[in-house]
């Protein structure tokens, strides 16, 4: 007996030490051709060796660098060689013959993992693949089936910026967000290293831009006023640190594209040499976020030499074909003034036209010099895409940040261009609508769904389709201290751009790649990435089947995993019932949701849905909602409230017109009084109603104020959601009239919005 069990333990044993994980291939970016062959594949262990072709300095980086990747995520210690005969192995070549210089062939067959790629960048996404195939929950031997996968990318620019200017990202978090680039096949590193707030680049011609234009007074950026801690806070790079992030970078087949903005968001320029503003100065490196009226002189000739030297200085530490020169935000009110900038106009006989005033064309001046003296170098140039208003110039390859007019514009004028609009691209946005538990976000809400539904050509005429040369994600540091507040922000959204910039768009399926992302995450644990976790909460809808008079509830997660709900307010546990299929909800509801796993139990998801005499019935909206915030009348009678925030689908909004709607209840009731919502954010122009009015009938035709009540406009900024509980005798009816005033003229002291119109927000009528 004592045998027996010591021989079942050892039998157990064995099987655990001699476990191994299988490789799926389904990774993030999507491969675009994945072929699983009828045979067993390779099981990885120790005796692996990664053969790289004798000579072939890139490939030995790589296969250096594949050793490192398998090391961390299987404890697995594997040698190098150069004997491609070696019975068991990785072959890295780059032999591979194809037109897209970055594609790979990656075959596992029952003896060997073979990567050959285009070229050495090929081989390395290749080597990204086999990598994240691999299980990062397990460690020791993995079992890769056999299979013959080909990939390339869709674009060849595949960026991620990173602002360093305000906040400073000290070398080792620069490569470390360089690692993660390289995890997402990302090949594009747009390091914006100058700003109002700090200049972060070694220039030996001008060393006061470090000395002086490193260092401002206070930590905090705040957007709208110069109140700020008095931290001295300071950083740049060195022009040996700066190298080392090139070879870096390139070793991970990643480009580095400096930024050097200009002629505005120059404030740590003219800190350090105030001759080169309009004014003379004096100026000191900002505090505060925002667009600085002072800017670089552009009538001064040693402001034109500062550009030049400059560039000349980048050219030679960074070799990229694209150096990036801003030209973003810059206003012209300085040299409007300025006798050195108008007197530049008349000599370059820049006059205003129909498409530009001579000031736009100042600034095209200055970026078209810099462009022609990066050509001088043999570089190009990218600009924001502020560089179309003072009309493009040859060479200019534009990035477009105000939506995605800037590139298709360019593109249809056969310049190259890359798409970073903001509502999609600026990952400072808030990962979720519940930004009370969330760090400071800027910019809205972008859910990792909106990224990957990106299509970059979509808007771009055929013909022009290939001056779409890629996009980029970008991560401005106002807001964000370090590089976990960046990674933060930036995953996993960098993973559904990736996929954006990589992966096959005939392919696109949100459900298949949410899928895939739970094995990427397991990667950015394993690597210690902060990330977003939001897309494994409950994502629900409860939309509104207006024929059914009921709700359909859908819930889904990100990994499939149970969702435990309750329908009756209390909170769900472990023990409650799982969502499978869609639910029809036809009463008063509220739902919450959660899911429950090992490593923890997600956010909770909470809706309710109030059913009252008026709730699905006929509604006649007899005023128009503004077009923007047309949405169905139906809406006004769903039963679901509007949420925090206009913009939920939930909210009709009217603009200096009043909300007048009929309700017929079907039949004759008695009726004692109506809710009704509104959504206040004065600042945006959103005020509450200023009047509310019921009217009832029997008959449709003939009806009687039952209740007209008007309200006084309030006298300083407000917001938040307004219940309007109206109440009157009761009085039998079966048509409800209500009108919500909307206010015609914004009050005086109200100095953006005075006497023009304002918006008013409604969700919901509830008769009752
Ligand atoms: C930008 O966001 N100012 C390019
Ligand atoms: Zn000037």
């Amino acid at each position: 007996m004592k045998h027996l069990l010591t021989s079942t333990f050892l039998a157990i044993f064995s099987a655990m030490v001699s476990f191994a994980s299988t490789a799926d291939y389904n990774i993030v970016p999507k491969p675009h051709n994945i072929v699983l062959l009828p045979y067993e594949g390779v099981e990885l262990d120790s005796s692996f060796t990664i053969v790289y072709p004798y000579g072939n300095e890139k490939l030995k980086r790589n296969a250096e660098l594949l050793s490192e990747y398998i090391q961390c995520l299987t404890g697995l210690c594997l040698n190098l060689s150069t004997n491609d005969t070696e019975s068991k192995s990785i072959i890295l070549t780059d032999t591979l013959t194809d037109r897209n210089t970055e594609a790979y062939r990656l075959s596992v067959d029952n003896r060997t993992i073979h990567i050959d790629g285009a070229s050495p960048a090929g081989n390395f996404y290749g080597i990204q693949t086999l990598r994240k195939s691999i299980d990062a929950n397990n460690d020791g031997k993995v079992r890769f089936p056999a299979v013959r996968i080909y990939d390339a990318p869709s674009f060849p620019y595949r960026g991620a910026h990173l602002d360093v200017s305000r906040h400073f990202f000290p070398t080792d978090s620069v490569k470390k967000f360089i690692d993660v680039m390289a995890l997402h096949n990302v090949n594009r590193f747009h390091w914006h290293l100058t700003d109002d707030q700090g200049w972060r680049l070694e220039i030996k011609k001008y060393p006061r831009l470090t000395q002086i234009g490193a260092t401002r007074k206070g930590l905090h950026i705040r957007r709208n006023t110069d109140d700020t801690d008095t931290v001295t806070y300071s950083g740049h790079y060195r022009q040996d640190e700066v190298r080392d992030i090139v070879r870096y970078a390139a070793e991970r087949h990643v480009t580095v594209i400096p930024e050097i903005d200009m002629p505005g968001h120059m404030l740590a320029v003219l800190a350090s040499y105030p001759e080169l503003g309009c004014t003379g100065g004096p100026y000191k490196v900002w505090t505060r976020g925002g667009v600085s009226d002072d800017v670089l002189c552009a009538g001064n000739d040693a402001a034109i030499r500062f550009i030049d030297d400059v560039l000349a200085e980048v050219v030679e530490l960074f070799p990229s074909e694209y150096i990036h020169i801003g030209g973003d935000e810059c206003p012209t009110v300085r040299w409007k003034e300025c006798a050195r900038c108008q007197e530049r106009i008349r000599q370059a006989g820049l006059d205003n036209d129909s498409l530009s005033t001579a000031e736009q064309k100042l600034q095209n001046y200055v970026m078209a010099h810099a462009s022609a003296t990066l050509a001088s170098y043999g570089r190009r140039m990218i600009g924001w895409d502020e560089i179309i208003d003072g009309g493009l110039f040859p060479g200019c390859t534009v990035m477009s940040w105000r939506g995605t007019e800037g590139a298709v514009k360019a593109a249809a004028m056969g310049h190259d261009a890359i798409l970073t609009p903001a509502t999609i691209c600026y990952f400072t946005a808030s990962q979720t609508e519940d930004r009370k538990n969330e760090p400071y976000a800027v910019g809205g809400f972008l859910p990792v769904r909106k990224v990957y539904e990106f299509e970059p050509t979509s808007e771009v005429d055929p013909k022009a389709q290939q001056h779409i040369i890629g996009t980029q994600s970008c991560l401005w540091s106002e807001s964000l201290l370090d590089l976990p507040q960046a990674l933060y922000q930036s995953l996993p959204r960098m993973a559904a751009l990736a996929e954006v910039q990589w992966s096959d768009p005939a392919q696109k399926d949100y459900g298949n790649f949410a899928a895939r992302l739970t094995g990427l995450c397991n990667h950015y644990r394993r690597l210690g990435l902060p990330f977003g976790t939001h897309i494994f909460d409950v994502q629900g809808s409860l939309e509104a089947d207006s024929a059914g008079g009921s709700l359909m509830l859908t819930m889904h997660t990100a990994d499939n995993h149970p969702i435990r709900f309750t329908l009756d307010g209390t909170m769900p546990t472990p023990q409650s019932p799982v969502y499978d299929s869609p639910l029809t909800i036809d009463r008063s509801t509220v739902v919450n949701a959660r899911v429950f796993r090992p490593s923890g139990q997600s956010r909770l998801y909470t809706d309710s849905v109030t059913f009252g005499k008026s709730t699905f019935r006929h509604i006649d909206l007899l005023t128009s909602p503004a077009r923007k915030y047309t949405v169905p009348p139906m809406t006004l009678v769903d039963g679901l409230f509007g949420g925090n925030g206009f913009d939920t689908g939930r909210w009709m909004g009217f603009e200096g017109t009043p909300l007048i709607a009929t309700i017929d209840l079907g039949k004759t009731d008695t009726v004692s009084g109506v809710d009704l919502h509104t959504f206040v954010s004065t600042s945006t122009w959103i005020f509450d109603t200023d009047n509310i009015k019921v009217e009832l009938s029997t008959d449709g035709k003939t009806f009687t104020t039952v209740y007209d009540n008007t309200f006084n406009l309030p006298e300083t900024h407000e917001s938040g959601i307004r219940l309007h509980s109206v109440a009157f005798s009761p009085a039998k009816a079966r048509f409800v009239r209500v009108t919500a005033g909307c206010v015609t003229e914004i009050p005086m002291w109200h100095t953006a919005g005075k006497g023009k119109p304002a918006f008013l927000f409604v969700d919901e009528i509830m008769v009752k």
